[in-house]
């Protein structure tokens, strides 16, 4: 999409998908960590003018809409960023109108995103305590801005995690450009000026995106990817969630099958209205590899509990709960593996069951 100039531009299809893993993320995030600590922060980096040209909510109004129905108690303070003076002008008036719960704390800065985000980390590593968990949604436009030793700090931080809007379209676009100056925003955002070997790569986006992901899983636990096409059906950008967090890990996951049931992480402007289509039937093959991963990860083990596999599944792969369960009930069907009549507590199992004690064996 080409960096629209004025103030208010219009939604398109791919960025609906976008909030909608937001919120589905966020209806989890504020419950959970609202609900077991004082306080909490989020950073919305590129905040934009608050609303699209026909009234859309935008990113900041999707987070305060739903901080706000989670009625959750525990102070959460809000940092919007807008560069764009007139766009900082409207996300204002936008926030202005709502009505917040006393226990809001929100600040709106026009500025850029890198100076707050570094004054920010500065504040924190200067008092050397471990922060609030903050959770920062960073959405550019382009490629500026968005330096990887930023995004390095705040994940050192146990309990920060982000959301980064990865234009790989652009970045790919603009990564031989003659000026330094332009390149060396592409080099600040993949923490690397060795672009060699992308630059002779097959497929270039490809190489961008295991790059970049390469870079987070250094820094963090996990890291998952969601792929974002425009109406040609060309990638435009990856939407990448890196965090120290299982509980977190999980919860993205399953905001982002629910917007691909389908599970290959993508959603494409050109045919999410056909997307289900083949749902079902390319569910069933993933749901086959699910269970020859899980075959060879475990083979020859004995009495291994379910919640072992559960584990593995959840942290290890990008499926849920959910398919190991089909996968384990067809690998039992088929018999390849024996699930003992008797659970690690010494329970009766409940046929077709599995529950996290229940105990399998892997030929
Ligand atoms: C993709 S839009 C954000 C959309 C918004 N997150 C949403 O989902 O509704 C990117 C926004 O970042 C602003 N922007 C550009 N450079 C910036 C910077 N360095 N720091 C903060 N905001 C910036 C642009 O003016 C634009 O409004």
């Amino acid at each position: 999409m080409p960096t629209p100039s004025p103030p208010l531009w219009e939604i398109e299809p791919h960025t609906k998908a976008k909030h909608a893993i937001l919120s589905e993320y966020l209806k989890a995030w504020f419950q959970i960590l609202g609900r077991n600590n004082l306080k909490v922060g989020f950073i919305d980096g590129f905040g934009g003018p608050g609303r699209y040209l026909h009234g859309e909510p935008g990113s900041p109004l999707i987070a305060l809409d739903i901080a706000i129905k989670s009625g959750i108690s525990s102070k959460i303070l809000f940092q919007f960023v807008e560069e764009n003076k007139e766009r900082f002008q409207y996300l204002k008036n936008e926030i202005a109108e709502l009505k917040f719960p006393p226990s809001f704390e929100i600040s709106i800065k026009n500025e850029s995103f890198a100076n707050i985000l570094s004054s920010i980390l500065d504040y924190l590593e200067r008092n050397s305590f471990t922060p609030s968990p903050i959770f920062a949604f960073i959405d550019p436009f382009g490629f500026k801005d968005v330096p990887f030793s930023l995004i390095q700090r705040l994940l050192s931080f146990e309990r920060c995690e982000v959301f980064i809007n990865f234009m790989v379209d652009s970045i790919n676009r603009w990564l031989e450009h003659p000026e330094d100056g332009i390149r060396s925003h592409i080099y600040a955002l993949l923490g690397s000026d060795d672009t060699h070997s992308i630059i002779h790569s097959e497929n270039r986006v490809i190489s961008l995106r295991n790059m970049y992901e390469d870079r987070l899983r250094g820094v963090a636990k996990f890291v998952l990817p969601f792929e974002m096409k425009n109406k040609q059906d060309r990638t435009q950008f990856f939407l990448f969630f890196a965090s120290n967090h299982r509980l977190g890990h999980i919860k993205m996951k399953e905001a982002m099958w629910r917007i691909d049931e389908n599970g290959d992480f993508s959603f494409s402007d050109a045919s999410h209205r056909k997307q289900s289509i083949f749902r079902d039937f390319d569910l069933e093959q993933k749901i086959r590899s699910l269970q020859s991963d899980i075959l060879q990860k475990f083979g020859g083990c004995t009495c291994v509990p379910s919640r072992t596999i559960q584990q593995y599944v959840e942290d290890e792969t990008i499926f849920l709960r959910k398919h190991m369960i089909k996968a384990l009930k067809i690998a039992e069907e088929e018999n390849k593996i024996f699930v003992r009549p008797t659970t690690s507590d010494g329970k009766t199992r409940r046929k077709n069951s599995f529950s996290e004690n229940t105990l399998v064996d892997f030929c």
